[in-house]
């Protein structure tokens, strides 16, 4: 079974977030329970979902140019590293160049640590991994102490702080802003973050990545009512609520909905008075923003970073962004 010491703080979040008057609404992050984070990775190898496979050939394509803007010994920091898919891209050509690479994994789920690092490790005798099963920013302090205790100075390595995946969209704007000032921080001037970045696109292309045919995206969503059930002691019927995603034009989001068959009454522990919701409200459960250049370059300079190379693919559907500190 899924545990979760932070009950409270789900429970919470839920009972507000439904008990809104005008639009129902629960944080993205609780869709990513173990089956959730496993039904996020059977929405990648979708057809429809071109994102993570946009990703990965602009790393493959890129990852030589994509090193060689930085000129010091690199030490590797990923954030939200997951099974590490994407950084293995990067390993062998930053080996080419130094001797051993320290790698740093910052996530939240340990069991997806735990594998990674004896995997890769097994891979590639000159891969130092360290995981650090901690939030972003937290996970960043502790590098630089970790780094700090093995006397490796910043005077001769950049670290190359990662976020791949489009995660960035998961944030409201002003949100990712705060976030990437709060890694700004923690930042050298020597080091490197380079980002994934979703893209506005034909709305139809967007729409159908997350509205795909085999219905994993569906049932990612759905997920949600379920883990309310389980965890929260819930009464969702799951067959009365549909999947509704849809981009929204002037936010420039996706947005994903748990929408109501029906006139119902909604009942969660802790709770006195059932929650009412009627036929055809819905709730709104994730929001992906897409960026443009403006707007990737607006971000960049508002949380005190420039550009200092853009890596696409040929459809110009996503983006790689190396940043640097100014
Ligand atoms: C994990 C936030 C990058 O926004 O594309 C995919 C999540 N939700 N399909 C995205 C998601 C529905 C995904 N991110």
């Amino acid at each position: 079974m899924y545990l979760d010491n932070n009950n409270d703080e789900f429970r919470n979040d839920i009972l507000k977030g439904l008990s809104k008057t005008d639009q129902k609404s629960t944080p993205s992050k609780y869709l990513y329970d173990a089956l959730g984070s496993q039904l996020f990775e059977y929405i990648t190898e979708q057809p429809e979902y071109y994102p993570t496979r946009t990703e990965i050939r602009i790393l493959k394509n890129n990852s030589h140019d994509i090193i060689k803007n930085i000129s010091k010994e690199i030490v590797l920091i990923e954030l939200g590293s997951g099974s590490s898919k994407k950084t293995r891209y990067l390993f062998d050509e930053i080996l080419k160049r130094q001797e051993k690479l320290f790698y740093f994994p910052i996530d939240i789920s340990i069991n997806f640590l735990d594998t990674i690092v004896t995997d890769l490790e097994s891979l590639n005798r000159n891969l130092i991994i360290r995981g650090i099963p901690e939030d972003y920013i937290n996970g960043i302090k502790q590098c630089n102490n970790l780094l700090f205790e093995n006397n490796i100075s910043f005077d001769t390595f950049s670290r190359l702080i990662v976020f791949f995946g489009s995660s960035i969209g998961n944030f409201e704007p002003e949100d990712a802003r705060d976030f990437l000032k709060q890694i700004r921080i923690n930042m050298h001037d020597k080091d490197f973050l380079l980002i994934g970045f979703d893209l506005v696109k034909e709305v139809h292309l967007i729409e159908q990545a997350y509205n795909d045919k085999a219905g994993y995206t569906s049932k990612f969503n759905l997920n949600l009512l379920n883990r309310i059930n389980k965890e929260l002691d819930g009464n969702f019927v799951l067959k009365n609520f549909d999947h509704y995603a849809f981009y929204n034009t002037e936010e420039n989001r996706i947005e994903m909905h748990l929408r109501s068959k029906l006139n119902q009454r909604i009942n969660i522990t802790g709770n006195k008075e059932s929650i009412p919701i009627l036929e055809g409200e819905t709730i709104h459960t994730e929001n992906s923003y897409k960026y443009d250049k403006a707007k990737i370059e607006k971000l960049a300079s508002r949380s005190g970073f420039m550009v200092e190379k853009i890596f696409s693919d040929e459809n110009n559907w996503f983006n790689l962004v190396l940043l640097r500190p100014c």
